[in-house]
């Protein structure tokens, strides 16, 4: 059976689209989702997708894809740089998980570039928009495949 990757999107990028197209391009996060979808397809992955705007559901799809999936990718947009939370609900699921942005947020503020997930990530992926996730998804195929 192939694996199951889920793809969780945090706060805010249900606003994909309208929110700063310069910075996030024009996709909604409906039309994102499908073409992730395309990418999990072609390297034979099951993708599983959910967005939230609420910290402590966000806790409860990585406690829940524990049991699920195999494997993680994650953009939880904003809570990236402090959600403890978050860091340690992902360290419940105990799942290979890569840490992905659509934007490059080493390049932007400097709250940005701290990333509280980053090290317990097996890998990090950042500007390259939707491309970003089929990279994380071969990144992660490799990890599985280990
Ligand atoms: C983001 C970058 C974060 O800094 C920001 O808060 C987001 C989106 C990205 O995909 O580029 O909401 O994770």
């Amino acid at each position: 059976m192939s694996d199951i990757i889920e793809i969780l999107h945090g706060v805010n990028l249900d606003t994909l689209g309208r929110r700063d197209p310069e910075i996030y391009g024009t996709l909604t996060l409906p039309e994102l989702e499908s073409k992730v979808a395309h990418f999990a397809a072609d390297l034979g992955l099951r993708p599983s997708f959910a967005q939230t705007n609420h910290e402590g559901e966000y806790c409860e799809l990585l406690h829940r894809a524990g049991e699920t999936a195999d494997g993680l990718i994650l953009n939880a947009g904003a809570w990236t740089h402090y959600s403890y939370a978050i860091r340690d609900a992902l360290e419940v699921a105990a799942l290979p998980a890569i840490e992905v942005h659509i934007s490059r947020v080493d390049d932007r503020e400097e709250w940005r570039r701290r990333s509280v997930i980053e090290d317990i990530c097996s890998g990090r992926v950042q500007g390259r928009g939707v491309d970003g996730y089929r990279e994380a998804l071969e990144q992660l195929k490799r990890v599985l495949e280990r």
